[in-house]
C-alpha cells in the first residue's frame, strides 16, 4: 500500500470509494472540482484501487476536512488515522494553526477516530444533515489545534 497525493485525474476513482463509505456520494466532478480549489489538497492509500482518501483545504490560517472515506473492507486498520495525519502535516506546513470538521452527531466512529487525534467538539450544528423522509441530524463542528504536539498514542511506562 501506498500513500500519495491525489489530483483531479483521479477524481472518478476517488468517487467511487467514497459511495462505498457515504449514504450520498459526491459526484466525480464535484471531487474534481474540489480537488482543484486553491488551497485544497487531496490524500489517497491505494493498492490495486483506492483503500481511502481525505479531501481537506488550508487557507488564511485555519483549515478544514471536507471528506473523510475508508473502504468498508478495510476499516479499523488505522487509515482513516493515518490520512488525518498526513492531512494535519501537509495543513500545518501550509500555515494553518487550527484544522476543523464538522461529523454527524451519531457518527461513533468518525468522533472516536478525531478526539482520538486529538479533536475537541467547539459547536453543533442542529439539523445540518438531510438524512431523508424529512429526519435530519446535527453536525459537531470539531477543532484541532495544529500548533500543539501530537498526542501520544504510546503512554510512558513501557519498556
Ligand atoms: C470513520 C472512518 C473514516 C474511520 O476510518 P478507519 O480507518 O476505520 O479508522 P482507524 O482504523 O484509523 O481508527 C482510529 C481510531 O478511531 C476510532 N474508531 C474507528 N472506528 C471506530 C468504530 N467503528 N467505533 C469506535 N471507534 C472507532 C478508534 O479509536 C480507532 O482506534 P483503534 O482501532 O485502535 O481502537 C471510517 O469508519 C469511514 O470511512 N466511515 C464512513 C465515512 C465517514 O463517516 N467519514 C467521516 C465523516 S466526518
Amino acid at each position: 500500500m501506498k500513500l500519495r497525493i491525489a489530483g483531479p485525474d483521479d477524481a472518478e476513482l476517488l468517487a467511487a470509494l467514497h459511495a462505498t463509505a457515504f449514504e450520498a456520494p459526491w459526484p466525480a466532478g464535484l471531487i474534481a472540482d474540489l480537488i482543484a480549489t486553491p488551497g485544497a489538497g487531496a490524500l489517497v492509500i491505494e493498492d490495486e484501487a483506492p483503500q481511502a482518501m481525505i479531501l481537506f483545504r488550508a487557507a488564511g490560517g485555519e483549515s478544514e476536512v471536507l471528506t473523510l472515506a475508508v473502504d468498508p473492507r478495510r476499516r479499523r486498520e488505522g487509515l482513516g488515522g493515518l490520512l488525518v495525519e498526513a492531512a494535519s502535516a501537509l495543513a500545518r506546513e501550509a500555515g494553518a494553526e487550527a484544522l476543523f470538521l464538522e461529523v454527524a452527531h451519531d457518527n461513533a466512529a468518525a468522533i472516536g477516530l478525531y478526539q482520538r487525534a486529538g479533536f475537541a467538539e467547539v459547536g453543533r450544528r442542529p439539523g445540518y444533515y438531510d438524512r431523508g423522509g424529512g429526519a435530519r441530524a446535527d453536525a459537531l463542528v470539531m477543532r484541532r489545534d495544529l500548533n500543539s504536539t501530537p498526542p501520544n498514542p504510546y503512554p510512558a511506562g513501557g519498556t
